[in-house]
């Protein structure tokens, strides 16, 4: 019988002294037996097989591409953000040849007067593209199974996690899309047949789709048709691109960065259980919790590890590991026990025999460091002093890495 979701909370562990001794398998073994020792051998024999691993166990496969992709554009602002930035809202079409199609709107923002194509922060947002900007005459997105908007009063509440004027004003492009529009994320098995996993496979049931996808797949699917469709961008960078995201949409934008090398940075906020944490450590959420009230953001197969951790054969340094040699920033919050912040700065620790492979450092240090106190190798880490939350202290640190990747 599975428990309530009010008897799984009283168990949470948030003391130290309670994480189990653990063991962590090393990425770098490989399953036959031998060990990868070169970033030869990574990236030619065990990169593939660690990514496959996760398709079958954590996340799914991510959707095909669709027989047809085509980009339409709905509006263009040229004096957007008090004349910074161009805007535009773009339609992207997804179809396939017996007819079924699927579509979503990215809201983009580009600096005005740049002498390059500017390099790009790409990002899903939680409650719909006017969310995200305190301009007014932006379209509302993000719409439920219903085909609702899920948040009607929403206009310009998450402002703060985008930091449009303050990104502009430095030379970056920005774009996102509301998660929901890619895959309704509807606390039930009925988000499938309304999401893009619906041009693909109109005719498996809810069940048969988990045994391959999940919600987390369709959302990292939906953040590289966004890369696809900035490619079209004169204005923009493509080979200059960030993908962020935030909580749930952090432990997407890891698995996008993982799935999709377009991405030469990658940033993860406050990802927690399914992102950057640990499992292991069963510290804060445990797969118990997260796989009872959303199973469908992770593939069927993960459910046999409930309650079962020290038998994960991987953790989520793995997940790290398949971004290397790219930059990749993984940001935690001080009150943000229940993402487990020590656990996300393991996996950094812990992925960066990887890292050293390339001939890179990885994270440089095993010591957890002080709130506000960033740490900028390949890997980076920091603790923001707050809540769950992306705020203006996470920007400043992205920026700053993206300053240093994208314009040396
Ligand atoms: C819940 C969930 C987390 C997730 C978070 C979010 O708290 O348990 O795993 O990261 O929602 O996305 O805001």
């Amino acid at each position: 019988m599975a428990r309530s979701q009010e008897e799984i909370l009283k168990d949470i562990n948030y003391d130290e002294s309670k994480v189990p001794v653990y063991t962590l398998p090393s990425p770098l073994d490989r399953p036959g037996g031998g060990r990868v020792t070169s970033a030869y051998e990574w990236v030619n024999r065990r990169r593939g097989e660690v990514l496959d691993f996760y398709k079958k166990e954590v996340y799914g496969q991510l959707p095909p591409r669709p027989d047809k992709m085509w980009f339409e554009t709905l509006s263009v602002r040229r004096d957007a953000l008090d004349n910074t930035a161009v805007r535009k809202e773009i339609r992207i079409h997804l179809e396939m040849n017996n007819g079924r199609s699927h579509s979503f709107v990215m809201l983009l923002y580009i600096p005005r007067n740049l002498r390059e194509p500017a390099p790009v922060f790409l990002g899903l947002n939680f409650k719909g593209n006017h969310a995200t900007t305190d301009e007014t005459d932006v379209m509302m997105t993000g719409r439920n199974i219903a085909g609702e908007l899920v948040e009607p009063d929403g206009h310009a509440v998450q402002v703060h996690r985008w930091q449009f004027r303050e990104t502009i004003r430095r030379g970056y492009a920005s774009a996102t899309v509301c998660y929901h529009d890619i895959y309704p994320d509807c606390y039930s098995a009925d988000g499938w047949h309304h999401s893009v996993y619906d041009l693909f496979y109109p005719d498996e049931n809810a069940e048969e789709i988990h045994a391959h996808g999940s919600s987390i797949s369709a959302w990292a699917w939906g953040l590289s048709r966004m890369l696809d469709a900035l490619e079209n961008e004169p204005a923009v960078n493509p080979a200059k691109a960030a993908v962020h995201g935030h909580s749930r949409l952090g432990k997407t934008s890891l698995w996008a960065g993982a799935t999709d090398t377009r991405f030469r940075l990658v940033i993860s906020n406050d990802s927690g259980c399914g992102g950057a944490a640990l499992f292991k450590r069963c510290f804060g959420e445990n797969l118990e919790a997260i796989l009872r009230p959303v199973p469908y953001w992770f593939v069927k197969n993960l459910q046999q590890y409930i309650n079962n951790e020290a038998a994960l054969p991987f953790d989520q340094h793995w997940l790290i590991s398949l971004v290397a040699p790219r930059p990749v920033c993984i940001a935690s919050a001080t009150e943000d026990l229940w993402a487990d912040p020590k656990g996300e700065f393991l996996s950094g620790v812990h992925a960066s025999e990887v890292y050293r492979l390339f001939g890179a450092e990885g994270l440089g240090t095993e010591t957890m460091p002080p709130p506000d106190q960033p740490i900028t190798g390949e890997i980076s880490y920091h603790l923001r002093t707050g809540k769950h939350d992306q705020t203006l202290e996470d920007w400043l640190h992205y920026w700053t890495l993206a300053d240093r990747l994208f314009r040396p």
